[in-house]
């Protein structure tokens, strides 16, 4: 029943959005000013909460096409693997507040001039624990892409929960995608060539 209402409120979404399935949007706002550095000089991570998988081949599609280095955010109790019991938990620890606590992660931000952030969309939003990890960590001076994979509801709330976890960042533009890419997608490819990343 659950997973149905959310299909059903994807669905919604997909209609108000125009995004079909495979499609892959970006978001008007926040591109930065053509100057960029040389792609050469770029030194690039990916920070990625997943799942089922589906933005770990984000992730790993970004490292294919820049050498990125690649994080997962992982939480102590791990989520049911089960789709139903999972959309339940999470949509209940969204309203009761609940932060699930993440594992510590060995990332060292002066190693990085840009970050990329990659999430599921888990009730419309940003999945909470890559929320958790952007609170604890000081992007400033970074350049940060941005990016969600969905199951049918294209952007949702996932960029806004993002422009506003890093409210005064440097924020260059957004990717959206249905469910996994390869390591060769072209719109992954176009996304990172419009930020100055390859
Ligand atoms: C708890 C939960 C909530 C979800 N909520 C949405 C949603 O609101 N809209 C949507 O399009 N997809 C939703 N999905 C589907 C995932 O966003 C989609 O399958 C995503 O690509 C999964 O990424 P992952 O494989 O990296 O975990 C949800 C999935 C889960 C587990």
């Amino acid at each position: 029943m659950q997973k149905r209402r959310l299909l059903a409120s994807a669905a919604l979404a997909v209609t108000a959005l125009g995004c079909g399935a495979a499609s892959l949007t970006r978001t008007a706002g926040a591109a930065e000013s053509p100057k960029q550095a040389p792609a050469d000089n770029r030194r690039i991570a990916v920070v990625y909460f997943t799942k089922t998988g589906n933005t770990k081949s984000l992730a790993e599609a970004v490292r294919h096409m820049t050498g990125a280095a690649l994080f997962r955010i992982e939480t102590v109790e791990p989520y049911p693997e089960s789709y139903g019991p999972a959309t339940e938990i999470v949509k209940d620890e969204l309203e009761r507040g609940v932060i699930r606590p993440i594992r510590p992660l060995v990332f060292n931000p002066a190693d990085y001039d840009v970050v990329v952030l990659a999430t599921p969309t888990w009730w419309h939003h940003a999945a909470m624990p890559l929320q958790t990890w952007i609170r604890s960590v000081d992007l400033s001076s970074k350049k940060i892409l941005t990016a969600n994979t969905h199951g049918g509801g294209g952007l949702m709330h996932t960029r806004e929960d993002f422009e506003a976890l890093l409210a005064g960042r440097r924020l260059g533009t957004h990717l959206t995608v249905y469910g996994a890419v390869n390591p060769q997608d072209a719109n992954v490819r176009s996304w990172l060539e419009e930020n100055g990343c390859l």
